[in-house]
């Protein structure tokens, strides 16, 4: 294949990271209430409690994969000594940096790099990297296996990766089974839907690693986004880690809500969200041995 077209290739996952108006409505979505009570408040919770003091004081912390920052600046504002974040799309880093303005003296780098074209320690050895909704991008094996790769080479011996990715719950066998369609009167309207590509995928009720989801989201605007991954089975991904020389502290289904988001939506939305969607998030806390 061309070096051009195998470029293309290699990062068409990731492409709708590169389109401005659907980063817009993405920045949108990922700044809703529902979002920020739900998958902030419990990613970074699960950050902190894997801490000995529930704290990143002083430590190096690396974001793969950051987007526009906001766990980058989260990192920054728990006190890390030195952070960096490393996105594919020059946009995301573009909106990252401009975010920033005021941080940099904080600390905090941001590189446009694909993280499957870290091959050394080329930004440094971490203690922490964050990889939320990152591997998720991986499309096939190899891709996979060289992200955990970058992962390793970026970590210090005993450093901790955390993050978050789509997964084939075995429970459900596979995200067919996972339709979620709620709306809130008197508040905002939210939508979830984890679709299968494919009608043949519904039929067939089982997924195969790698195999691609749709997601959907509505803001509360009525916005829609849309945007594609590849999930795998649970085993694959403890496999893969292990393999790729991590040991698993923790992984699973954890999405909760926090104390302030349980005021605000109505109590069954919010367990379908977390129980049901949230199967479909996978948490995990690997230490590079
Ligand atoms: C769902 S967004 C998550 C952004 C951020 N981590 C957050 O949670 O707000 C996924 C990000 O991963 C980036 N990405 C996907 N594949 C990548 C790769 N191979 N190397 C670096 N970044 C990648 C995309 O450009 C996008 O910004």
């Amino acid at each position: 294949m061309a070096a051009e077209a195998e470029a293309l290739d290699k990062h068409a996952p990731a492409k709708e990271y590169s389109d401005t108006l659907f980063l817009e409505s993405f920045s949108k979505n990922i700044r809703e209430d529902l979002w920020a009570n739900t998958t902030f408040y419990t990613f970074t919770n699960f950050v902190l409690q894997g801490t000995k003091d529930n704290t990143l004081g002083g430590a190096s912390v690396l974001d793969l994969g950051c987007g526009d920052g906001m766990f980058t600046r989260w990192a920054a504002a728990q006190g890390a000594s030195k952070v960096v974040g490393i996105d594919l799309s020059e946009e995301q880093i573009a909106v990252a940096s401009k975010m920033d303005d005021g941080h940099h003296s904080a600390g905090i780098e941001y590189h446009a790099k694909d993280v499957m074209d870290i091959r050394t320690p080329e930004y440094g050895e971490f203690d922490v990297i964050i990889a939320v909704h990152l591997i998720c991008y991986a499309d096939n094996p190899e891709k996979l296996q060289r992200m955990l790769q970058a992962v390793s080479l970026c970590l210090k011996k005993g450093g901790r990766c955390i993050g978050v990715r789509e997964c084939l719950n075995s429970a459900l066998k596979g995200p067919v089974s996972m339709k979620m369609k709620e709306e809130i009167k008197n508040g905002p309207m939210l939508a979830y839907q984890i679709i299968p590509q494919s009608d043949e995928i519904v039929e067939s009720k089982d997924c195969d690693d790698f195999c691609a989801c749709i997601n959907e989201f509505r803001n509360s605007d009525g916005s829609i986004i849309k945007f594609t991954n590849y999930v795998v089975k649970e085993s694959t991904m403890i496999k893969m880690f292990n393999d790729a020389g991590f040991e698993v502290n923790t992984c699973g289904p954890i999405l909760t809500c926090s104390p302030e988001g349980k005021k605000m939506f109505p109590a069954d939305f919010i367990d379908k969200v977390t129980n049901d969607f949230g199967k479909l998030l996978w948490y995990f806390d690997i230490t590079k041995l």
